[in-house]
C-alpha cells in the first residue's frame, strides 16, 4: 500500500507531482459547482484523535469535492475514550475497508504503526506528536509556489518560536531541503536546542537572536508555542518571550523588508507574531488555508489512484 506518513525519505519527483496536481485543484475549489467525481466510490476516514480546525476541515471538503465518502471520528466521539487501543480502533476500521485513513495523533510515529496493520487501506498522517505533518509542508510549498510564480527553490526561510514542538517545522526542513532552500532556526535555546538543528543531515543554521536570524530572508515562519506538548517551563514569562522574539512589521522592516510571513495556525496574536503583521500584505496565511484543501486534495488522490498527473478543466 501507499501511504503518505512524512516528507522524510521522500523525492523531489513525488512532491513536485503532487504540487502539480494541487495547483490543477485549486481550480476546482474556485468554480461555482466544486466537484469532480474523481474518488467517486472511495470512502475516505478522517481519524483525528487530537485537537484540529483547519487540517480536519480541508481534509473533509478535499474529501467531498472528490466525491468520496468521508467519515468524520473525532477523539471525544471515537471509541478510544472508552479504553480502545489504536490497534483495535485500527481492525476495527480495517472490517469497514476504507481506502484512505487520514489521522492525527499526539503521539509520534502513529500513523506509521496504523500503516503496518491496515492492509488494503492507504495512512495519511495528519500530524503525529512532534514527528511530522507532511501535508502541511506541502500546503506551505503550494503556498510559495502560486506567490512567487515558479518553483519554491533557493529561497531563504527562517522559522521563529517554538521549533523543538513542531512537527510542521520538521516536514517543512525535509521538504526544503529537497528544493534547494535554506533554512535557519530562532528562538531561545530551550525551544531551539542545538540537537534539533542538527536532526536534518546538514546542520540548521540556530539564531538566538531575531534581528540576526531574520536579516535578509525571504519567508518567515512563525510557530506557535506548543503549551500541550510541554513538559516543562520552556520561557521565563510569555511577556519576555513576546519581548524578545515576536515577529513584528518593524523588525521586518529594518532587517528584511521584502519578506513574508507564514503561520501555520492556530495563531496566538500578540505573542509570537503582532497582529498587525499577520493581518498585512505581507501576509500569507489566508492563502495556506485555501491551498491546504488543494494540497490534500492531491494528497487523497496520490494514495487513492496512485503517483499519476491529473487534468482538471
Ligand atoms: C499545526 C499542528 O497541528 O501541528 N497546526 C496545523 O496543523 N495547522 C501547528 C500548531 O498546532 O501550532
Amino acid at each position: 500500500m501507499r501511504h503518505l506518513l512524512g516528507i522524510e525519505g521522500m523525492t523531489r519527483r513525488e512532491l513536485e507531482l503532487l504540487l502539480n496536481n494541487a495547483h490543477k485543484c485549486i481550480e476546482v475549489s474556485q468554480r461555482d459547482i466544486k466537484k469532480v467525481p474523481s474518488l467517486r466510490g472511495k470512502t475516505v476516514i478522517n481519524l483525528f484523535l487530537e485537537a484540529s480546525t483547519r487540517t480536519r476541515t480541508s481534509f473533509e471538503i478535499a474529501g467531498k469535492r472528490l466525491s468520496a465518502d468521508t467519515i468524520n471520528i473525532t477523539a471525544s466521539s471515537s471509541s478510544t475514550t472508552k479504553g480502545e487501543s489504536l490497534l483495535d480502533t485500527a481492525r476495527t476500521l480495517q472490517a469497514m475497508a476504507p481506502d484512505v485513513v487520514v489521522l492525527r495523533h499526539r503521539s509520534s510515529g502513529a500513523p506509521h504503526l496504523l500503516a503496518q496493520h491496515l492492509t488494503k487501506t492507504s495512512v495519511i498522517n495528519a500530524g503525529d506528536g512532534m514527528h511530522e505533518h507532511p501535508t502541511q509542508a506541502l500546503l506551505d510549498l503550494l503556498t510559495l509556489q502560486e506567490h512567487f510564480g515558479r518553483l519554491p527553490t533557493g529561497l531563504t526561510i527562517a522559522y521563529v518560536g517554538d521549533v523543538r514542538h513542531s512537527r510542521v517545522v520538521r516536514s517543512n526542513v525535509w521538504a526544503h531541503r529537497l528544493f534547494g532552500n535554506h533554512v535557519r532556526f530562532i528562538g531561545p535555546p530551550t525551544l531551539v536546542p542545538t540537537h534539533v538543528g542538527q536532526c536534518f543531515g546538514k546542520p540548521v543554521p540556530i539564531y538566538h537572536n531575531l534581528r540576526q536570524g531574520l536579516a535578509g530572508v525571504d519567508v518567515v515562519g512563525c510557530l506557535r508555542m506548543q503549551l500541550e506538548r510541554m513538559d516543562g517551563n520552556f520561557v521565563p514569562s510569555l511577556e519576555e518571550y513576546t519581548n524578545e522574539y515576536q515577529v513584528t512589521g518593524k523588525v521586518l522592516d529594518e532587517v528584511a523588508p521584502q519578506a513574508i510571513v507564514m503561520h501555520p495556525g492556530p495563531i496566538n496574536r500578540g505573542i509570537e507574531v503582532q497582529t498587525a503583521l499577520i493581518d498585512s500584505e505581507r501576509s500569507l496565511v489566508v492563502n495556506q488555508v485555501a491551498y491546504g484543501v488543494a494540497v490534500r486534495m492531491a494528497a487523497l488522490l496520490y494514495l487513492a489512484l496512485g503517483p499519476k498527473e491529473v487534468e482538471y478543466s
